[in-house]
C-alpha cells in the first residue's frame, strides 16, 4: 500500500494543519471544503504557519513555497478519484461524516484508505456506511497539528492489519508518534481529557471559583501548559459538547453529562477562540 496522494476533507483548524504536515512531508495534497471561501481561510492559516517557521529559521522561503505548491484546492468530492489516502476532518457530527464517507466510497479508487480525524465518533459505525469497512480507520491528530506529536490511530472492528500498518508508517513519515487504540467512545485521549474539561465548566457553573482561578489551579498546581477552560476555548466549545454527548450516549453513564453552562455557550454561538468568544474573549 503506497501512499503518495492524500486528500483532506475540511479546511478548518484540524484539516488545514493535517494538509500542512502532509505537504511538509512531501505528499501531494488535495484540500477539500464546501466553498472557495473556506478553502481560502484554510490556505491563509497554512501560509501564516509556514511563514512563522521561516521567520524562526526552521525552513527556507523556497521550502515554504514548495510546500504550498504541493497543496491543491477542491470543492468537488469526486477529486477523491486521485487519492491513496483520504483524511476526513469535517465537523464532529455523525450524519455529516457518514454522508461524506458514502460519497468517498463511491469516488475513491478501490485501494484507497478512508481515515477520519474524529475526536470521539465510532470508527466502526463510520466504516459501516461504506462497502470497504476494512479500509476505514481513525487517524486522530492533536491540535495544533503542526506542533503536537501524537496521532491516536483507531482500529475499527473490521480494519485490516495492512491498513493499520500503512497508516502507522505514514504517521511516522509525518514525524509524528502513532499510538494504537481500540474503538470505544472518546478513544483514550478524549475519554480522559473531556470529563476534566466538563468538570472545570461545572466548577465555574457552581461558582466555586472564577475562570481565571480554575485555570491557574490547573496550570500552576498540576503543571498543565493551559488551563482547562482556555483549552476548551482553543478546541472549540461545540466540539467539546459533541464529544461529551458521545461519551454520555455511548456509556450511558451520568458522570459524562455535559454541563448546562457548556450547552448554553454553544447555543449562544460562543464557540471559543474561533468565534472570538468562549469562556474568554479574543480579538
Ligand atoms: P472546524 O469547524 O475548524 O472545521 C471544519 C471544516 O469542515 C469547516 O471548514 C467546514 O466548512 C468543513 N466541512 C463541513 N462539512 C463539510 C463537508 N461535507 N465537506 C467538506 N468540508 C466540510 O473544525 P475542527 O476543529 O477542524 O474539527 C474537525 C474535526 O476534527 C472534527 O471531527 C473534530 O472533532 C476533530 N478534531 C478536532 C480537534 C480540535 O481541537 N478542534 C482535535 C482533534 C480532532
Amino acid at each position: 500500500m503506497t501512499i503518495k496522494n492524500v486528500m483532506v476533507i475540511g479546511a478548518g483548524q484540524m484539516g488545514g494543519g493535517i494538509a500542512q504536515v502532509c505537504a511538509q512531508a512531501g505528499y501531494s495534497v488535495t484540500l477539500n471544503d464546501l466553498s472557495q471561501d473556506f478553502l481560502e481561510r484554510g490556505m491563509t492559516a497554512i501560509g501564516k504557519n509556514l511563514s512563522r517557521s521561516v521567520e524562526k529559521g526552521r525552513m527556507s522561503e523556497e521550502e515554504k513555497e514548495a510546500c504550498l505548491a504541493r497543496i491543491s484546492r477542491s470543492t468537488d468530492i469526486q477529486d477523491a478519484a486521485h487519492a491513496d489516502l483520504i483524511i476526513e476532518a469535517a465537523v464532529e457530527n455523525m450524519t455529516v461524516k457518514t454522508e461524506i464517507f458514502k460519497k468517498l466510497d463511491q469516488a475513491a479508487p478501490a485501494h484507497a484508505i478512508l481515515a477520519s480525524n474524529t475526536s470521539s465518533l465510532p470508527i466502526t459505525e463510520i466504516a459501516a456506511a461504506t462497502k470497504r469497512p476494512e479500509k476505514v480507520i481513525g487517524m486522530h491528530f492533536m491540535n495544533p497539528v503542526p506542533v503536537m506529536k501524537l496521532v491516536e490511530i483507531i482500529r475499527g472492528l473490521a480494519t485490516a492489519d495492512e491498513v493499520y500498518q500503512a497508516v502507522e508508517e505514514m504517521t511516522r513519515r509525518l514525524n509524528k508518534a502513532p499510538v494504537e487504540v481500540n474503538d470505544f467512545p472518546g478513544f483514550v485521549s478524549n475519554r480522559i481529557l473531556m470529563p476534566m474539561i466538563n468538570e472545570a465548566v461545572y466548577t465555574l457553573f457552581e461558582g466555586v471559583a472564577t475562570k481565571e482561578a480554575i485555570d491557574d489551579v490547573m496550570k500552576m498546581g498540576m503543571n498543565h501548559p493551559m488551563g482547562p477552560l482556555e483549552l476548551a476555548d482553543f478546541i472549540g466549545l461545540d466540539t467539546c459538547l459533541y464529544i461529551m454527548e458521545i461519551l454520555h450516549e455511548g456509556f450511558g453513564d451520568s458522570k459524562y453529562r455535559p454541563c448546562p453552562l457548556l450547552r448554553k455557550y454553544v447555543k449562544a454561538g460562543w464557540l471559543g477562540k474561533k468565534t472570538g468568544r468562549g469562556f474568554y474573549e479574543y480579538n
